[in-house]
């Protein structure tokens, strides 16, 4: 199964994504986790693209379709894959539809994950992230057993350079701008699944299980 998950910053894509590929065996693919480890590899593609993440704009479409291009030949996708944080705008949209027939694929679904405005700046605020493995959690809605430390591996929580309240809402704004298109554009394939984001954790989890495998 090939799908999508997209919705603004906050909405709980990461955190749904980490479940559901479990689930179904198959690929995450995060472009913010792709460009986060390249970061942390100090690369030169990692250094540029921080520049543009820091201030909560669109790392350059040719930079992240190239990643995601060589990211889709390796053979892991092939069992299936989830797309996080790709495409975030139509060129990119268009450029996935091209690589994915070029490789007779196609995507079976996306899912647009829906949370009012009002509470995605707290939920990006108070966000912690493992340095070792990745793992989404929150201060207030999703703590670790132990403080700042990883329930999964151990690792050390630390907060995103670009979860600060000036960052998020030009990521906000920038969602709105270049993003929105797409619910549009996946609709009219008849590819667009829209789940209530502003629930608990587990009852998102499992609102989209029941619209994905219905
Ligand atoms: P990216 O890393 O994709 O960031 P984003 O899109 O802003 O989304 P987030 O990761 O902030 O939110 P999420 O929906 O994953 O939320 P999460 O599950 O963690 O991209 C970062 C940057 O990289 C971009 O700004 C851009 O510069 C660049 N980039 C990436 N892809 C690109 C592309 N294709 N093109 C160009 N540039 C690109 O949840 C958030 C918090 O809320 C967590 O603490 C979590 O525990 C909590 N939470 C989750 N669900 C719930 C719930 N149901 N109730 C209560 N709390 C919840
Ligand atoms: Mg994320
Ligand atoms: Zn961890």
């Amino acid at each position: 199964m090939n799908l999508l998950i997209m919705g603004p910053p906050g909405a709980g894509k990461g955190t749904q994504a980490e479940t559901l590929v479990k689930k179904l065996g198959i690929t995450h693919i995060s472009t913010g986790d792709m460009f986060r480890s390249a970061i942390q590899a100090g690369t030169e593609m990692g250094l540029k693209a921080k520049e543009y993440m820091d201030k909560g704009e669109l790392v350059p479409d040719f930079v992240v379709v190239g990643m995601v291009k060589e990211r889709l030949s390796q053979p892991d996708c092939a069992r299936g894959f989830l797309l996080d944080g790709f495409p975030r705008n139509v060129v990119q949209a268009e450029e996935l539809d091209e690589t994915l027939k070029s490789i007779g694929s196609s995507l079976d679904g996306v899912i647009n994950i829906v949370v009012p405005r009002e509470k995605l700046i707290k939920r990006v605020t108070g966000r912690r992230i493992c340095r070792s493995c990745g793992a989404s959690y929150h201060t207030l809605f999703k703590k670790p057993r132990v403080d700042d430390i990883c329930d999964n591996c151990g690792g050390e929580l630390y907060q995103r350079t670009d979860d600060n309240e000036t960052a998020v809402k030009n990521r906000l704004y920038v969602y709105e701008a270049s993003t929105t298109p797409l619910i549009d554009y996946y609709s009219k394939r008849g590819l667009l699944r829209n789940i209530n984001g502003d629930q608990d954790i587990d009852k998102v989890m499992e609102d989209i299980f029941k619209n994905i495998c219905s």
